[in-house]
């Protein structure tokens, strides 16, 4: 099994690109089902993610192909309507093909995501949505059964939490639905405004997206259309780290400033200086970080609770303390023992998580257990003294494309065995 060596204590230099959003590319790609003709998309991440969907899309009869970072996808051949067990294990987030499969097809199979690294991953929400929306389901054995009788039509929901998926699958399932639906309390991630933003294009009736209610008028069909995925700001935040915990200065392009308004203070309370120009941000960060008091998690604009690990990273070498709170997920400490082992300072109750800064990290071996658990471990070991092994690199593979390589390139120590 493939694992990272990394030799910390290099600082990073030059200029690093961010990749297109995973979080945005998967529903994308789910969307491109409810299209007729040819949907170009620019930008998408190579990673395994991506993967998954394009087998999903493949095993489901559509055409899809990629060359360099563009992914061209034909959906008009779709003649299945069912995931098989296999790829929704491979990619939890399988489930956002559910409202566009439903919407295209009148019907969809597939098995329930189940538990998964970060704890239990119910689908009550975006289920009780769609049932309103006119879809007969049937749970049993671990397999969820849709049908549509006529046609989906629209429907007033009110999200108890704006969860992400739920929203994205409501909004799938709407667009080609008879009537119009309405989403209160939807969720506002920047990865649910390109989504819309893709299919305005392709011909869709979506309006308030990036707030809180959000009206989708359906229509009868929609075209293809050509995109480009936003940056990863979960990534450009993993980068931001990485320069931190190194005393590096760092230019990383793909910036949108308002998608990290909620973590680019952190950097700054850490003592980092932050130029941005038409998306390039230059990072220059001090030999000693200092605390940044408190991280919370919180549904967008809050700070997000993807990068909750990677800041995790940079408050155990920062002075002082730092108090964590984990308000999105029940299991997003995971990442704490392997930190531990590097010789950080943390406590966890709950949903509290306390970092005490020290000095240095040492080099040791650990092994990541979920995708960005494992890019926490990547940039405490690029600041640790000494060599870092990390195994389970597969969960960093799902959201990083070629991490190693593009880290090697800035100066950092770093080679997959
Ligand atoms: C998406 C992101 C993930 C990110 C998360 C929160 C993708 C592919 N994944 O995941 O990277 O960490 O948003 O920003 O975009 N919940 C329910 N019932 C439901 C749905 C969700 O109780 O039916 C709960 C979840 O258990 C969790 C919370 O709502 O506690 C947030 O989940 P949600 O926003 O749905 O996250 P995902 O869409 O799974």
């Amino acid at each position: 099994m493939a694992k990272l060596i990394i030799e910390g204590g290099k600082k990073l230099e030059g200029e690093i690109d961010v990749q297109g959003a995973k979080n945005s590319a998967l529903p994308i790609l789910s969307a491109t089902l409810l299209s007729n003709g040819e949907n170009i998309l620019h930008c998408c991440p190579i990673i395994s993610d991506i993967n998954v969907a394009t087998r999903i899309l493949r095993y489901l009869g559509c055409k899809a192909s990629i060359n360099d970072h563009t992914l061209i996808v034909d959906s008009s051949g779709m003649n299945r309507c069912d995931i098989p067990e296999n790829l929704m294990r491979e990619m939890r987030s399988s489930i956002v093909f559910l409202g566009a499969i439903v919407a295209r097809a009148g019907e969809a199979e597939m098995y329930f995501p189940g538990g998964c690294e970060l704890g239990p991953r119910p689908i009550d929400l975006h289920l009780s949505a769609l049932r309103k929306m006119g879809v007969q389901i049937d749970e049993r054995y671990g397999c969820i059964s849709c049908r549509v009788r006529e046609r989906l039509h629209g429907a007033k929901i009110v999200l108890p939490f704006p969860s992400v998926g739920a929203t994205e699958n409501i909004i799938l399932a709407a667009v080609l639905a008879k009537g119009t639906t309405v989403i209160s309390n939807a969720a506002r991630e920047p990865e649910i405004t390109d989504l819309c933003d893709y299919l305005c294009k392709c011909g869709a009736k979506i309006y308030g997206f990036g707030e809180s209610t959000i009206l989708i008028d359906g229509v009868d069909s929609l075209e293809g259309s050509v995109h480009t995925i936003i940056p990863d700001r979960i990534v450009a935040a993993t980068l931001m780290a990485a320069a931190a915990v190194t005393g590096s200065e760092l230019t990383i392009n793909g910036i949108i400033t308002s998608h990290l308004d909620a973590v680019l203070p952190l950097f700054e309370d850490a003592g980092c200086k932050m130029r941005i120009k038409d998306g390039r941000l230059k990072i220059s960060c001090p030999k000693r970080l200092r605390a940044f008091k408190s991280a919370r998690t919180m549904p967008y604009p809050g700070f997000p609770t993807d990068a909750q690990a990677v800041m995790m990273s940079v408050a155990t070498v920062a002075k002082g303390t730092t108090v964590f709170v984990e308000n999105i997920f029940d299991s997003r400490y995971r990442h704490v023992e392997d930190l531990t082992r590097l010789g950080a300072s943390i406590k966890v109750a709950n949903k509290v998580a306390v970092v005490e800064g020290v000095e240095k990290l040492f080099g040791a071996k650990v092994v990541a257990k979920e995708l960005r658990g494992a890019a926490s471990l990547v940039v405490a070991a690029l600041g640790a003294e000494g060599t870092t092994e990390i195994k389970g690199i597969n969960f960093l593979e799902r959201g990083y494309e070629n991490f190693e390589i593009a880290l090697a390139q800035v100066g950092a120590d770093i080679k997959k065995i």
